[in-house]
């Protein structure tokens, strides 16, 4: 005999049984309220896309190194997205004639990323994306606004976590100022990048080299010595500033925050968590004006961010703002009987009608053994139906927790349970 299938996922993927998947869901629940609140829509699309989709404009390290792509049986070139803001740019180049903008969008996809897994990092996870297109009117506020809204949703405190900010323009800027080449740029901002996994006397020593004249780019930024270069700090202040007088205090500067992905054009932001338990970050984004004129067209302002279900629920977690939920049904009827069985299926019937989830005992446990099942699957109620419940159309409900009971008609039986 062959040896038995192995049931573990497949690496760095996970499977999700009901508890969990109600658990995600309720909080992604909480997620969709708080977004339509704001005016966003939700919209969706294939896990499948063409490769060229990603070999333009994302990100290098994603292509190469994390991509999951093959070929299919016509010899198209498929890749798993990776991420959803190629689609979307996709989607709405398609339609730009006829769809309304600005957008407000929202999408909750699978994405997939070939990295090693470890904590707040797995090869397959539900990213929330966030997008506003068209509009540059107030749109990097209403950003913040919007991360803000969702973690608050969540009773999550300014102190709990961060949000550090940048712009790719004002690190342009000062590059070109202190006179850097394109690749110098490049390396610097790749040095300010990992600035947080080195030592401090090792990223000064490193930043030395990029002072043509006195100063490195970000010691240009914060002399404030350079017309341009000051004009974009400032309008990062300001926007720092407009979000404290809205009540958000956990905005900071960060010119450590670059961004892999090559899209991005102008404000550029991620959000930690404040708890080192969760080092990795818990959201990001950034404006991308030229994704979707790469399609052909026009270019269309475009500003967006995301945020996976791991690190969302790391966070929770770790906080204990972790929503509780169940998708255990609301009712357990036993049966006294093998007889019985219609009996409780026709009262099922009736609550079904008025939307109460019920499970009907089909077993033959003893009336005992039941009620300790139906907390065992975390149901709320019991209630027993034999013939003498049927003359009287009334039960026994018991409330399993606090094991009290009552004696309700079948007609209060919807209501009651429900509240
Ligand atoms: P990203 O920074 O690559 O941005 O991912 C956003 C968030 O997705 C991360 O902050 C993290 O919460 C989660 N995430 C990313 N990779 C993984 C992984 N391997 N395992 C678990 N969670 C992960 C983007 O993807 C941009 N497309 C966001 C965007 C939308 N920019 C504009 N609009």
């Amino acid at each position: 005999m062959s040896e038995p299938l192995g049931t573990e996922p497949y690496k760095g993927v996970r499977d999700f049984y009901p508890e969990e998947w109600a658990r995600l869901q309720s909080v992604f629940a909480n997620v969709r309220n708080t977004l339509r609140l704001y005016g966003y829509e939700e919209y969706n699309a294939s896990p499948l896309e063409r490769a060229e989709l990603y070999e333009s404009k994302t990100s290098e390290e994603i292509v190469n190194e994390q991509t999951y792509t093959f070929t299919d049986r016509g010899d198209r070139r498929v890749t798993l997205r990776p991420e959803m803001t190629p689609t979307l740019a996709r989607m709405v180049a398609a339609k730009r004639r006829e769809l309304i903008f600005p957008l407000r969008w929202f999408s909750i996809p699978n994405v997939f990323r070939y990295e090693r897994p470890q904590r707040g990092r797995l090869r397959e996870h539900y990213q929330v994306n966030v997008d506003l297109i068209g509009t540059t009117e107030g749109a990097e506020r209403e950003m913040i606004r919007l991360v803000s809204g969702v973690m608050k949703s969540f009773n999550a405190e300014d102190a709990d976590y961060v949000i550090r900010i940048n712009s790719r323009t004002l690190m342009n800027s000062a590059a070109k100022a202190v006179g850097l080449t394109e690749e110098e740029t490049k390396d610097y901002l790749g040095l300010l990048d990992r600035k947080n996994k080195m030592p401090a006397e090792k990223f000064e020593e490193a930043r030395e080299a990029f002072s043509k004249g006195e100063m490195d780019p970000l010691a240009l930024i914060l002399a404030r010595t350079n017309k341009d270069v000051d004009a974009e700090y400032e309008s990062l202040l300001s926007l720092i500033a407009t979000c404290k007088s809205e009540g958000i205090e956990n905005v900071i500067f960060d010119p450590t925050v670059v961004r892999g992905f090559l899209y991005y054009t102008g404000l550029v932001f991620e959000v930690f968590d404040t708890d080192p338990e969760n080092p990795r970050a818990l959201m990001g984004g950034g404006r991308y004006d030229g994704l979707v004129s790469l399609f052909g067209g026009e270019s269309v302002p475009a500003i967006g961010f995301a945020f996976g279900d791991v690190t969302l629920i790391d966070f929770l977690t770790t906080h204990n703002y972790l929503p509780r939920a169940s998708s255990a049904p609301h009712l357990f009827l036993g049966t006294p009987s093998k007889e019985d069985l219609p009996r409780a299926e026709a009262l099922a019937h009736l609550l079904r009608r008025a939307r109460i989830s019920v499970l009907v005992y089909t077993g033959t446990k003893g009336l005992g053994d039941q009620i300790k099942e139906a907390s065992k699957r975390g149901i709320q109620y019991f209630a027993a139906v034999g013939e003498s419940e049927d003359t009287s159309q009334s039960v026994k409900l018991k409330h399993l927790e606090s094991g009290e009971e009552r004696v309700i008609t079948y007609s209060a039986l919807g209501a009651e349970v429900r509240s």
